[in-house]
């Protein structure tokens, strides 16, 4: 199938203002700097403040594309959200951020796929502009992790943290195709690998769920570990074989800032250098269903991606879940 011409006409970031470095965790657990650093990346994370949800910081960040882009928020057709720790079970975050944004009256709604969900939306938006039915899509990752971790599993602990990501995309004025190529898939078979086990139909939050630890992030690590290395390895090998372009053609390559091991061995099994690596899980940790928005948006900022490279994007997450895309840098 063809892609039509889209452009990336903005993008913008938050992070909350609380910061929680590796110091402050070993004040709180039997853990170390030293510990965290090398075996996933991270130094410092971000906190959400206690009015600061999903919808409020996709707000902020989908406020910067979309001034970034110099449109209204009239001109948003549709407007779809990455993310699984939404403020409400419904209505949608989208819809709640369309409301405190002021965009009229996009289709809005949510993408629950775990780390996966800002990909995943982002390649159903391209879709809608593909078909014509939309001329202009807001798309975010925004996550609130934080306020589901069970201190008392340190292993899981200290890998997380809260922000947003968003993109402006648009087939107006663009004049070239943003997608080259993509695919997507899932392994449910891990569906009880990686998951928030209260608050739904199954175990609504009452006293029992609670005492049961049912509302906090449940997440076996080396599993997923594994998982990610090996999905990782097999999204790039279908991008390289669908375009033909082979690994140095690449400009940058964003993947999903779980853990900067993850993101090492695939680079080193294709000796993708260094400098091609966007990493962002130093100062963020991950942040779900942001860290790819997140990195897009501080790498443009500064200056990294430039208009016309070529980016690889992988994500994967709970569900289990994956996605990987070739995108063009079109501005
Ligand atoms: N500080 C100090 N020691 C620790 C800590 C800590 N914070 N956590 C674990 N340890 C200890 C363990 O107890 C263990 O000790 P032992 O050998 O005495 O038993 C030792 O360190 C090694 O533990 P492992 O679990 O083997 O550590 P590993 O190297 O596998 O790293 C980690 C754990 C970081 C969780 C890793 O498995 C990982 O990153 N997994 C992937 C997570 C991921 O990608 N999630 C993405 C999806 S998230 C989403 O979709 C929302």
């Amino acid at each position: 199938m063809g892609f039509v011409n889209i452009r990336i006409a903005g993008w913008g970031h938050y992070a909350p203002e609380k910061v929680v470095t590796n110091q402050d965790f070993e004040k709180m657990m039997d853990t170390s700097d030293e510990w965290i650093t090398t075996r996933s990346g991270i130094k410092r994370r971000h906190y959400a403040g206690p009015d600061e949800t999903s919808s409020t910081m996709g707000v902020i960040a989908g406020k910067k594309a979309l001034l970034l882009a110099g449109m209204q928020p009239e001109e948003v057709d549709l407007l779809i959200v990455g993310t699984s720790t939404q403020d409400m079970i419904f209505p949608s975050t989208a819809c709640l951020i369309a409301n405190k944004l002021g965009c009229p009256e996009p289709m809005a709604f949510d993408v629950s796929a775990g780390c996966t969900g800002f990909l995943h939306a982002f390649s159903i938006a391209t879709q809608f502009l593909n078909a014509g039915l939309y001329k202009t899509a807001l798309v975010i990752g925004s996550d609130t992790i934080t306020r589901y971790i069970d201190f008392s599993d340190r292993a899981t602990a200290v890998l997380f943290g809260d922000g947003a990501g968003a993109v402006v995309i648009t087939t107006k004025g663009a004049s070239k195709p943003m997608v080259l190529a993509e695919i997507h898939g899932s392994d449910s078979s891990g569906a009880y690998k990686l998951f928030i086990g209260g608050g739904g139909s199954a175990h609504p939050i009452n006293v029992h769920s609670i005492k049961n630890h049912e509302n906090v992030f449940y997440m076996n690590g080396k599993e997923i570990f594994k998982f990610a290395v090996k999905v990782s390895d097999t999204i790039l090998d279908s991008l390289f074989l669908q375009t033909g372009l082979t690994p140095d053609q690449i400009d940058h390559y964003l993947f999903h800032q779980a853990n900067y091991r993850i993101i090492e061995s695939t680079a080193n099994r294709l000796h993708i250098p260094q400098s091609k690596l966007i990493v962002t899980i130093d100062e963020y940790g991950n942040t779900s269903s942001a860290t790819i928005p997140m990195s897009l948006s501080v790498s443009a900022d500064s200056g990294k991606i430039v208009a016309g490279q070529k980016i690889i994007l992988v994500a994967f997450g709970a569900g289990l879940t994956w996605g990987g895309m070739v995108i063009q840098w079109n501005l």
